[in-house]
């Protein structure tokens, strides 16, 4: 595995790959790997000739309060961690590698980007991602990307703007990979305390409760929501939000008649943590 800084060293790479009619596939992370983004790894290899894996901590998408900062970073483990995945190409970039001096160009998607996560972070959130993502599709040109379910609004967001955009890449939705309780594995896990780790364990158990309701027949997504709030007042969270909404387009739901989308964003502990199902309607 070569890891490399520049844009320049990525593209001489990637180009003579596509020379020799090689598909290349791409892993966008900001590192501190975990099964999550290891599973988007393999999916990547299995499918791929060349596999390109970024890394890169977009300080564009964390909002002034937010832990730009104090996110966790570790290269080494990292680079240790791809290799043994198989990938061919770590791209670890220096912010000013990716923001020059001068740089003044924003990708904003409306609608979908005002909901759920950009309500709660604030639209530079998705603004940051839509952004940095479309530059590594410039940088790379992969044929395909992978993305975790895990941040479902952020997939639409993707989407959207390779439509819109025209983009010619494709880009493939990966499971959340979960512990062995059930919580939805993340980079901001470390911030757990044994106490908080504990309680976070709340959050897909009252995602599972709601399913079951709507497993169970239940239509109505206040009666839905109700079983997903209950078991996250019994663990003393109080979310950002939990809202149920559908899967394709964001927009809220009252009955659930197509493939829903249960999401949920909660402080617990140090940690602000993320998780969802999806509901199918079929
Ligand atoms: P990051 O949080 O590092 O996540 C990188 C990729 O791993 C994302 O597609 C994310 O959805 C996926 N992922 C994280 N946890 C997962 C889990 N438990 N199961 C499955 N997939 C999981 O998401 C970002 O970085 C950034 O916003 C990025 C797209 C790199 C743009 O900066």
């Amino acid at each position: 595995m070569r890891i490399v800084r520049t844009i320049a060293e990525v593209r001489a790479a990637v180009r003579d790959a596509r020379h020799t009619e090689k598909s290349v596939g791409l892993v966008p992370t900001m590192g501190a790997f975990h099964e999550g983004h290891l599973s988007l790894m393999r999916r990547a290899r299995e499918q791929n000739d060349l596999v390109v894996v970024s890394l890169f901590v977009n300080p564009t998408q964390f909002g002034a309060n937010e832990d730009l900062g104090a996110y966790p970073r570790d290269e080494a483990r990292d680079a240790a961690l791809a290799e043994a995945e198989g990938v061919d190409i770590l791209f670890a970039p220096a912010a000013s590698e990716i923001y020059p001096d001068g740089f003044a160009t924003t990708i904003h998607v409306s609608g979908l980007t005002e909901v759920l996560d950009g309500a709660s972070r604030g639209t530079h959130h998705f603004d940051g991602v839509a952004t940095v993502v479309t530059k590594l599709f410039g940088i790379v040109r992969p044929e395909v990307a992978y993305f975790g379910q895990k941040d479902a609004q952020q997939i639409l967001v993707v989407r959207r703007v390779v439509r819109d955009l025209d983009l010619d890449v494709r880009i493939e939705a990966c499971p959340i990979v979960r512990e062995g309780d059930g919580l939805a594995m993340s980079s901001r896990n470390v911030y757990l305390d044994a106490d908080a780790r504990a309680q976070a364990t709340a959050l897909n158990q009252a995602l599972d409760a709601a399913a079951s309701v709507f497993e169970a027949g239940e239509r109505d997504g206040d009666s839905i929501l109700s079983a997903a709030h209950r078991v996250l007042a019994e663990a003393g969270i109080t979310p950002d939000y939990l809202e149920l909404r559908d899967a394709g387009t964001l927009e809220s739901v009252t009955r659930v008649q197509s493939d829903a989308l249960l999401a949920v964003a909660a402080r617990v502990g140090a940690a602000r943590l993320i998780d969802n199902h999806t509901l199918s309607a079929t």
